[in-house]
């Protein structure tokens, strides 16, 4: 999977004209997970394992769960370890939390069901499940010594400063054609290597949907400017990462889960806010739109 990527990536990398001036914004993180050397053996490592393969292969390891072509690492990086790409082991010791989005207090497992509902349109595997048991298993030995109650550096995503000009579609449409289009594609599908996804899809049918994080311009802009393009992170200037964040997410994905029947009132009810393209108007189409 790995070797098929850097084949593609080699195939392919010839990029486009780059500038390297930038600097990264990823400060050094406050805490280093533990090697995968020392992953632990018995019962509880089984589980470690299987919660960091699920992390890392979710179509194959959730199949019939997951509802789309997203594997957790494709947004969480280094299999959930990269300071700046939202890591496990910044995020278990910060529950539980209360959440706006669901108005309540969640614990980790609570977070989890979360991802699974909206960034990979799934089902939603229940609370002690074997599942979710895994990847808490392998998200709390990933926080192995980390302190509780106080927010690790390197959690979420780096801030972000807001754009001089308005995000715009047309200044994102040229971002994305020079420095992405390569490896997700002319059309944000993404690129497949026997069905496995190398490159994941930026929008369509099968990327997140309308509810997941990514959706939020602001976050598509601070997780773009601090972690893509893949192995040239720096290169975009602040300006590029919110337009092209814009771009991004002014394309048709599958429909938010708690759809009410109504485009207007499901924008009213869940995404009453600048970040959210949903149900706006784009290129005289209505975002958000039922496709069937
Ligand atoms: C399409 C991108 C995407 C995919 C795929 C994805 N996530 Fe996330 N995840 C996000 C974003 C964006 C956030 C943070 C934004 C937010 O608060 O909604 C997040 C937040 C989280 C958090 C909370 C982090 C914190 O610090 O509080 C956890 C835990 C998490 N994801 C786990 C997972 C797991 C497990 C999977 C796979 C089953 C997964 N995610 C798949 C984008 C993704
Ligand atoms: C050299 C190839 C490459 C380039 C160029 C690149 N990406 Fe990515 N991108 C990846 C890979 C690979 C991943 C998944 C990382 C993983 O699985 O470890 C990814 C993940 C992502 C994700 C999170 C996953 C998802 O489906 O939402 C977003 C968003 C994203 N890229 C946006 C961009 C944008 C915007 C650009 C251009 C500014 C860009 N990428 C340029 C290879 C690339």
């Amino acid at each position: 999977m790995h070797q098929a990527r850097y084949a593609l990536v080699a195939g392919l990398l010839v990029l486009p004209t780059i500038s390297l001036a930038a600097t990264p914004t990823v400060q050094p993180p406050a805490f280093e997970p533990p090697p995968r050397s020392a992953m632990p053996a018995g019962p509880f490592g089984a589980a470690v394992k299987l919660g960091e393969n699920i992390f890392r292969h979710t179509t194959v390891y959730a199949k019939g769960i997951v509802g789309n072509a997203q594997n957790c690492s494709n947004c969480h990086l280094d299999a959930g370890r990269l300071a700046g790409s939202s890591p496990m082991w910044a995020a278990y010791p910060a529950y539980p939390a209360y959440r706006s989005k669901n108005r309540k207090v969640n614990n980790f497992g609570m977070r989890l069901q979360g991802c699974f509902r909206f960034s990979e349109n799934g089902k939603v595997p229940s609370l002690g499940s074997k599942m979710i048991i895994a990847l808490e298993a392998y998200s709390y030995w990933l926080a192995t010594g980390a302190p509780t109650g106080a927010e690790l550096r390197g959690r979420g995503y780096p801030p972000l400063a807001a754009p001089s000009q308005p995000p715009s579609y047309a200044a994102g449409q040229v971002v994305y054609q020079a420095n992405c289009a390569l490896c997700h594609g002319a059309d944000g599908q993404g690129q497949y290597v026997r069905g496995q996804t190398v490159f994941p899809p930026l929008w369509g049918a099968k990327s997140f949907n309308w509810g997941a994080g990514m959706g939020s311009v602001k976050n598509a802009a601070e997780f773009v400017h601090a972690n893509m393009p893949f192995g040239a992170v720096g290169t975009l200037s602040v300006q590029q990462a919110w337009d092209v964040a814009q771009f991004m997410d002014s394309h048709e994905r599958p429909q938010d889960p708690r759809f009410t029947g109504s485009v207007a009132a499901t924008r009213a009810r869940f995404h009453d806010n600048k970040y959210s393209m949903y149900g706006k108007v784009v290129n005289g189409h209505l975002l958000g739109s039922p496709t069937h």
